[in-house]
Parts: C-alpha cells; sequence; structure tokens
C-alpha cells in the first residue's frame, strides 16, 4: 500500500466519520437551556437540515446513549440511565440492616431516583411520581416526604438537621413556603414515620469502602415493585411518558 492509497483512505474515513455526526442534530428541550441560564430562543432545526441535508432530528434512540431494552426494567433504568447509584445501594442497605420491612427497603433504594435520573429540584415528589403505578401506596407517600422531612429534625428517632445542609445552603437557609406547608400536613399524617425513616437511613456520608451490587436488592424488587409486563415506558400508565422522556431525552417532538 502505497502512501497515497493510505492518505485516501484516512480521507475517506474522516469524511465517512463526518458525515456520520451529521445524521442527526440534538435540539434540546427547553428546561436543558434554562437550566444553562439560557434564555435564547432554541436553534433552527430547518436551517441546521438545510445546511446538512443528511441530517435529521432526533424521533428514534439517542446514537450517543446506551440502547435499552424493548421492554424496560427498573433494573435496566439504573444500568443504562441512572447515574451513580451507591448512595440509594448503601441507603438500601442501612434499612436492611435496620430490619425495616421490605417495602421500606424499596423505598429507601428508590427514594432519590429522580435525582440520579431525572430532575434534582423537588425529586421526591418527582421520583414519587415516577413510581406511583408501580408500588404500595405507603412507598410513594414516604418518597415524597423525605423531600420534605429531610429539613425538620425528629429527635425522637435522633434525625438532625444535617451539617452539610448548613454547609451547601447556608446557616440562614430556610425551606420555601410549600415544603413548610407539606411539613405541617406530612408530620400528623399516619404513614409519617415512614417518610422519616428515609431519612433516617439517607446516609449523607458515603462510605467509599461499602460497595454494594443493585442484584442485592433483585428479589426486593421482584416482590415490591410491580414491573409492567410491557416494559417501563411502554405501559400506557399515568407516568409512562416520565419513563420514555428518560429512555429518549432528545426527542424532538
Ligand atoms: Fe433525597
Ligand atoms: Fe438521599
Amino acid at each position: 500500500m502505497n502512501d497515497h492509497a493510505t492518505l485516501a483512505q484516512r480521507a475517506d474515513a474522516l469524511e465517512e466519520k463526518m458525515s456520520r455526526e451529521l445524521d442527526y442534530i440534538v435540539i434540546k428541550s427547553r428546561l436543558y437551556s434554562l437550566a444553562e441560564g439560557d434564555l435564547n430562543p432554541p436553534p433552527n432545526a430547518n436551517a441546521l437540515m438545510a445546511a446538512n441535508p443528511n441530517a435529521r432530528v432526533l424521533m428514534g434512540d439517542d446514537p450517543r446513549l446506551p440502547p435499552m431494552p424493548e421492554k424496560p426494567t427498573l433494573m435496566d433504568f439504573f444500568k443504562y440511565r441512572f447515574g451513580p447509584s451507591a448512595h440509594l445501594l448503601q441507603s438500601a442497605r442501612h434499612a436492611v440492616n435496620a430490619g425495616l420491612p421490605e417495602k421500606m427497603v424499596l423505598a429507601c433504594l428508590l427514594h432519590d431516583i429522580s435525582t440520579i435520573g431525572f430532575i434534582r429540584g423537588d425529586h421526591g415528589y418527582w421520583g414519587a411520581q415516577l413510581v406511583e403505578p408501580y408500588v404500595d401506596e405507603e412507598v410513594t407517600w414516604a418518597i415524597r416526604a423525605h423531600q420534605v422531612l429531610r429539613f425538620y429534625p425528629d429527635e425522637s428517632v435522633g434525625y438532625e438537621y444535617p451539617k452539610s445542609y448548613v454547609k451547601a445552603f447556608g446557616a440562614d437557609y430556610r425551606p420555601d413556603q410549600y415544603v413548610e406547608e407539606d411539613y405541617q400536613r406530612m408530620r400528623n399524617h399516619k404513614w409519617y414515620m415512614s417518610g422519616r425513616m428515609i431519612t433516617v437511613h439517607d446516609i449523607y456520608s458515603f462510605d467509599p469502602n461499602v460497595h454494594v451490587e443493585l442484584e442485592e436488592f433483585t428479589d426486593v424488587i421482584g416482590r415490591n415493585f410491580r414491573q409492567p409486563e410491557q416494559g417501563l415506558g411502554f405501559d400506557n400508565s399515568p407516568v409512562a411518558h416520565m419513563w420514555r422522556a428518560m429512555i429518549r431525552p432528545a426527542k424532538y417532538l
């Protein structure tokens, strides 16, 4: 093979790579731009497609992300979409060691799935909504409640306001009014202590030496999470579209 051929091959390979890169155009949802403090209008998809005739906006799978099975399970979301889950796994193990009932172990395992997979702000409300059709009502309630109860101490179970919050939010931080109002409602609720238990087992300091595998909870999930036969996102539940948003977060429409 002479040098020319090699150069030509390299050029072909480069061109092929470039055309592949122009195969799709990502137009992000408004929420992502707002989170960047960007109020500009989105890029004009039509103009981009006119400049790159081969390119299309994303309507199918996102080539940048690992493919999901056709009928994704909760475990698949942990594996292919969620960020690091050591905090949730350690929290669930902590709940097991404390002898909590299985459904509360599940609540601890899932309490922050919105933080690691969807939306951070109000993550307890989002997380509760994501799992509502598939778990015991008390689990949903507790996940929602942990969002609120984490800001309020309860001496009866040794829960203090987290020191890390003083550092992260400032000593003068006070929860928003709607959080305060929810707290007043939640502390008198029959499931108050279930929500409180999540905060007790919400381990704020990660132990880098403790390694917990998701598979440790396969049976707990199997017995307490009603995995839809059609897969999360495709079961026609009121929250199916929220799971689909994690499968294809840059879907154009
Ligand atoms: Fe949380
Ligand atoms: Fe947490």
